[in-house]
């Protein structure tokens, strides 16, 4: 027998979930515009991995080492992040941009990647901009985005049943800031995530499901 998550809606055995259609992403909190790329943020986004590549996205994030070394890679990366949100059939990932609210800077990325349509899941991440760092916006943009990823479609979320987020045990702002969630720790694998520079650190692991999230107030439920 086939059961099915009545706020979700897809079947708890052999789960097949789909995108909603038409996908676009446009979220907002607190101090926070998380949206979807537009061609026009490329200069923006070009020269803020710039400034913020080196003691900063490196070593922690990979991509930073090689990508965005050009305006036009940029430009590229950006039509790819449109071109996936306009196929909802083959939804596997979006990269979006962390703006300000009140002055529209932007302040870094963050977004849904890995989905996978079998567990209904997702994994997310994030960084921001080294002169923007200490405002916790991190935490609040993750907590938004994950709350897109786990609302019902009917309530514009992606409807997944599941969220991983990853960080190596080495840095601390990024575990700290998964910590500030408050979302159940999964994962602790020794020396299973080599960083530049580090060598092997920690993996760690942390993981909500959609009954476990408090998607009007964009926080994790507390556990009785
Ligand atoms: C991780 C990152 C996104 C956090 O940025 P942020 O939202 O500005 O976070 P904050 O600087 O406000 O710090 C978040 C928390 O970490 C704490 N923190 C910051 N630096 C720290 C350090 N070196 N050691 C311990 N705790 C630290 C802060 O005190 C804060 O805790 P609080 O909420 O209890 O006050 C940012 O540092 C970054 O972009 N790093 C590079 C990219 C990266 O590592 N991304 C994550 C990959 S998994």
């Amino acid at each position: 027998m086939t059961h099915c998550n009545s706020e979700n809606n897809f079947p708890v055995e052999g789960l097949a979930w789909t995108a909603p259609n038409p996908l676009d992403c446009q979220l907002e909190s607190e101090r926070l515009i998380i949206r979807a790329y537009r061609l026009e943020d490329a200069q923006e986004f070009f020269e803020t991995v710039c400034e913020s590549r080196d003691n900063h996205l490196l070593p922690w994030m990979p991509w930073a080492k090689d990508n965005h070394r050009t305006l036009e890679s940029t430009t590229k990366y950006i039509c790819e992040q449109m071109l996936s949100l306009a196929n909802p059939a083959t939804f596997k990932e979006v990269g979006t941009g962390i703006f300000c609210k009140h002055t529209n800077r932007y302040l870094g990325g963050t977004g849904i990647h890995d989905v996978r349509t079998d567990t209904a899941s997702c994994e997310t991440g994030y960084w921001i901009r080294k002169d923007a760092i200490g405002n916790g916006y991190a935490r609040e943009a993750c907590a938004r985005t994950i709350t897109w990823a786990l609302a019902p479609q009917a309530q514009a979320g992606l409807g997944l049943n599941r969220v991983r987020i990853y960080c190596s045990g080495a840095n601390a702002p990024s575990v700290k800031t998964v910590e500030r969630l408050n979302i159940q720790k999964e994962v602790h694998q020794r020396n299973d995530y080599c960083i530049d520079t580090l060598g092997p650190t920690d993996r760690l692991g942390w993981g909500v499901m959609h009954d476990q999230w408090d998607c009007t107030n964009h926080c994790a439920i507390e556990s009785k």
